[in-house]
């Protein structure tokens, strides 16, 4: 399918590809044949050979640079910008696709969710996002503005089973996303929300009773499906793109209508 966004002379930071299988993959396989040029962040180049070896060659599929960071680590966040000062000289897009809570806490009740699986849960979903904006805005402002996206899901507003503590930080994800696109609307840098269905990840798959959920999307969801990956980084590439320059604050649900039935 072509694509009418032509992103030649820009450039993008995404975070969140573990595999092919990432949706921030999908999101950056269009942005690179829109034209822009890419740089990667990943946690796990340093603790896995296996893995990194993988991602170097997924990433010169697309020509992209990349780059270690746990965004947990506020240096090794400072140490990605500079490279792409470096690198780049400017940054017009950001694609936050990150998320991670403790195991045991999608796994038993959310009563029971302990301070140490909050606070890894929300630093790690959500409080990334303020740290990854406040990283990209020098560059951004040297751009002229730029546009960022963060991938939530529908359990940011909705009680989900299982979802416990990320539909926590979903809501507070989005928040921030609000809050971002308030303070930063004066710099001509947006900041959106892409709420995706469900969709088979390494992520996803750690989430109990996910292929329930899938079948909950095909008997209940408008279109009677859940989506794709490469629907949602279409949207993603939207937002990300001038189509969307009237556009900031907004959450934009690819999720075949799901979020809009009762039963
Ligand atoms: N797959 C779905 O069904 C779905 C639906 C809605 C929203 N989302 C969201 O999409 C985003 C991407 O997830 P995905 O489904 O592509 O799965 P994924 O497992 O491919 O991506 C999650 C990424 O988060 C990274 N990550 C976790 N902790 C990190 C840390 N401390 N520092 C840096 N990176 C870290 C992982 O390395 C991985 O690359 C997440 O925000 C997820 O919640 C996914």
């Amino acid at each position: 399918m072509a694509y009418a966004i032509d992103l030649a002379g820009k450039t993008a930071l995404v975070t969140g590809v573990a595999n092919k299988r990432s949706l921030a993959w999908a999101v950056a396989k269009l942005l690179h044949r829109a034209g822009a040029r890419l740089a990667f962040t990943s946690r796990r180049l340093a603790e896995d050979e296996k893995a990194k070896a993988k991602l170097e060659a997924l990433v010169k599929e697309v020509d992209g640079l990349l780059l270690p960071c746990d965004v947990r680590d506020e240096k090794q966040i400072a140490r990605v910008f500079q490279a792409l000062d470096g690198e780049f000289g400017r940054l017009d897009m950001l694609v936050h696709s990150v998320a991670y809570a403790p195991p045991e806490a999608l796994r038993g009740r959310f009563v029971d969710t302990s301070k140490e699986a909050f606070q890894t849960a929300l630093e790690v979903s959500a409080y990334s996002l303020i740290a990854l904006a406040r990283g990209a805005l020098p560059l951004m402002e040297r751009a002229g503005g730029g546009s960022l996206i963060a991938m939530s899901y529908l359990a940011a507003e909705r009680a989900v089973p299982t979802y416990n503590v990320m539909g926590t930080a979903k809501a507070a994800l989005e928040q921030i996303v609000r809050q971002l696109a308030f303070e930063l609307g004066p710099q001509n840098v947006r900041v959106n929300a892409v709420s995706a269905g469900p969709v088979p990840t390494l992520a996803a798959r750690g989430v109990p009773g996910f292929t329930h959920i899938l079948e909950v999307y095909e008997k209940r969801a408008p279109l009677r499906r859940t989506v794709t990956h490469e629907e949602v980084a279409r949207a993603a590439l939207f937002l990300l793109s001038d189509l969307a320059s009237g556009i900031t604050g907004e959450v934009l649900y690819v999720d075949g209508g799901f979020h809009v039935t009762a039963f």
